[in-house]
């Protein structure tokens, strides 16, 4: 076993794992943190997307041990970053990511939209007004892999990281 301090969403907390421990394993079991989700294990279905430091990282092939020092946020974690990002903002608001989820309706059995909607905040951090172009680019040809959604909700994100530039802007 191994101990290692994380930071996540905000908060710092040393745990003990095994030292080859997934990231993803820790955030669930050791943070309680369910948002995050496995799906294939193998940085192939962006699942278990969170942010390290702000960008996009697959939590399934990522070591608990190589994030320590890193400020981690998963899908838990969005409205105080957010809040973080404008001060002002009215603590316990939602994301304007996770808030036009919602208004877009996007989620259908929801499985993928935690990583869905991580790799939108990592897209909207460095392309604030993204084309319709740039958002399929994110999705399906960035590396490591496709962000893949079974149920086919590719159209409403589309829609939903549009209106969320829209919102952020404001
Ligand atoms: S579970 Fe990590 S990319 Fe699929
Ligand atoms: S909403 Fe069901 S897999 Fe994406």
């Amino acid at each position: 076993m191994a101990e290692m301090t994380l930071t996540v969403n905000g908060a710092t907390r040393t745990v003990d794992v095994a030292p080859d421990t997934p990231l993803v394993y820790v955030l669930r079991n050791q943070f309680m943190l369910g948002g995050v989700r496995l799906g294939c294990g193998m940085s192939q279905c962006g699942a278990c997307a969170v942010l390290v430091d702000g960008r996009e990282v697959r939590s399934c092939v990522t070591l608990a041990s190589r994030v320590a020092g890193s400020k981690i946020h998963t899908i838990e974690g969005l409205p105080a970053l957010w809040a973080e990002a404008r001060e002002g903002t009215a603590a316990g608001g939602l994301h304007p990511v996770q808030q036009a989820w919602i208004d877009e309706q996007v989620p259908q059995c929801g499985y993928c939209q935690s990583g869905m909607m991580i790799a939108a905040v990592d897209l909207l951090a460095r392309v604030p007004s993204p084309s319709v172009a740039q958002i399929r680019e994110a999705f399906t040809d960035a590396p490591p892999s496709p962000h893949l959604c079974r149920c086919g909700t590719y159209p409403a994100i589309i829609d939903a990281v549009q209106r969320a530039a829209r919102a952020m802007a404001l």
